[in-house]
């Protein structure tokens, strides 16, 4: 049988990646797929880019639209990443019959319902391994490997950026802005880090995985996103003190009142497996009720890590592209006419325990203050770390940080608690609150 012929739009880091690994493997791609996969076709405006990553035999074009109207092409590969073009080509692309490939998180996360409305409809398949965690397999997983499992949760270190960034604090004892910047030297963060310190990347991924493993609509306008930005290397060691590290989680939960799905820093048992992922490296832990706590770990970024994920939805399309659409497995998981209507939660009905703390006057009666406060709104203490004054402040220093750990909590309460202690005059700076997550 002849190749199934394929275009690529980008030829960037991925494009190059997956170039190299189809052509170094294509005898085993080909005994797995039942036949060849070809890219024969690569559109960038960086023609002379293209023109290096394709080599020989390949027809670059600047006009990704060359490639949608090529009739010989079957799946088109998008690596441009964003929302604008890449969705007007994606749209025009799947108009086209042609089945997609995509690397493009923020795309699915925030256009998904359309995208895959409009693929449905015109049987065929957008497949997005790629997009989640790099070369992880963690969508194949809770697509298809994890299928009997009413999914509980899942809770990744989903951008290796900040898990980079989070390391080299914790390591070495530095502050945000110059581990950032040591990061940028090193090409471990990109020169606009924002989506990545901001934890809107991580938000797109979980975004992804919370549709998948609850059956729900993406809806990455409901997620909750905090970054690291606002972390200081003084609230990483106390939580070392605790027996935790700071990780910057995407959670999303099942309750009995709807979807958690949130991003934002967590103190983790050091003792738990996610604590220990370091630098760059990513790690899904996800929960199902039958199999339990099962552990994906893996890079999740780079050349030929990411385009691990892309061929593999290569090979996916190859041996499924001639089946009967409604016999293949759903984009989400779950049959678009299966799908659940459960809400996604506000960020105050969350339960979640919490590590705080209060810079506060060292005085008596302060702390008696503070847990009494925390007792009258029904939040329970799980420990408490008082600093000496003289360690906090130097020496006769008057002021002390009062970190306590709290059990399960309402993070409405939380809220109201926490606006309370914050108006008390011993109280002397903002409060610090940082989520904490057993994982259990
Ligand atoms: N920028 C991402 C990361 C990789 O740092 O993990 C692509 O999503």
């Amino acid at each position: 049988m002849k190749p199934i012929q394929v275009g690529l739009l980008g030829a960037g880091t991925v494009g190059s990646g997956t170039f190299k690994v189809l052509q170094r493997n294509q005898e085993e791609i080909k005994r797995r797929a039942g036949r060849g996969i070809e890219i024969t076709m690569v559109a960038d405006l960086d023609t002379a880019r293209a023109r290096e990553v394709a080599g020989e035999g390949v027809k670059v074009v600047a006009d990704a639209r060359e490639i949608i109207a090529n009739p010989d092409i079957g799946i088109v590969i998008e690596l441009i990443g964003g929302y604008g073009v890449a969705k007007q080509l994606v749209l025009e692309a799947i108009a086209a019959g042609k089945h997609v490939v995509t690397a493009n998180k923020a795309l699915l996360a925030v256009h998904g319902t359309e995208i895959f409305a409009a693929a449905h409809a015109k049987g065929v398949m957008v497949a997005f391994e790629a997009a989640v965690a790099g070369g992880i397999p963690i969508i194949k997983a809770l697509r298809e490997g994890l299928t009997a499992n009413s999914i509980q949760w899942v809770a990744g270190i989903i951008n290796g950026t900040t898990n980079f960034i989070l390391s080299e604090m914790r390591d070495k004892g530095l502050d945000f802005a110059t581990v950032l910047k040591e990061a940028q030297r090193l090409g471990y963060a990109e020169a606009d880090p924002t989506f990545d310190i901001e934890g809107v990347d991580a938000g797109h991924k979980v975004t992804l995985m919370s549709a998948i493993a609850f059956g729900i609509p993406v809806q990455f306008d409901k997620a909750h996103i905090e970054g690291i930005t606002k972390l200081a290397a003084q609230d990483i060691k106390y939580a070392e003190q605790l027996g935790y590290r700071i990780k910057l989680l995407g959670i999303t939960k099942r309750t009995a009142k709807g979807i958690e799905l949130r991003v934002h820093p967590s103190l983790v048992p050091a003792k738990r497996l996610l604590a220990n992922v370091e630098g760059a490296m990513n790690a899904v832990v996800v929960h199902g009720d039958a199999v339990g706590t099962t552990l994906y770990y893996g890079k999740g970024a780079g050349s030929e890590p990411t385009a691990s994920a892309v061929i593999a939805d290569l090979v996916d399309i190859t041996r499924l592209h001639t089946a009967d659409a409604a016999h293949r497995v759903p984009h989400l998981a779950f049959h678009p006419d299966a799908m659940s209507d459960l809400k996604v939660l506000p960020m105050a009905e969350v339960v979640t325990s919490y590590y705080l703390r209060l810079r506060v006057a060292d005085q008596a009666g302060v702390l008696a203050k503070v847990t009494g406060l925390l007792a009258t709104a029904g939040i329970s203490i799980d420990a408490v770390l008082q600093r000496e004054a003289d360690e906090v402040g130097g020496e006769g220093s008057t002021q002390t940080d009062l970190i306590i750990l709290t059990h399960d909590a309402r993070e409405g309460t939380v809220d109201d608690v926490l606006a309370e202690l914050q108006a008390l005059p011993t109280v002397l700076e903002p409060i610090v609150r940082i989520r904490k997550e057993e994982l259990k």
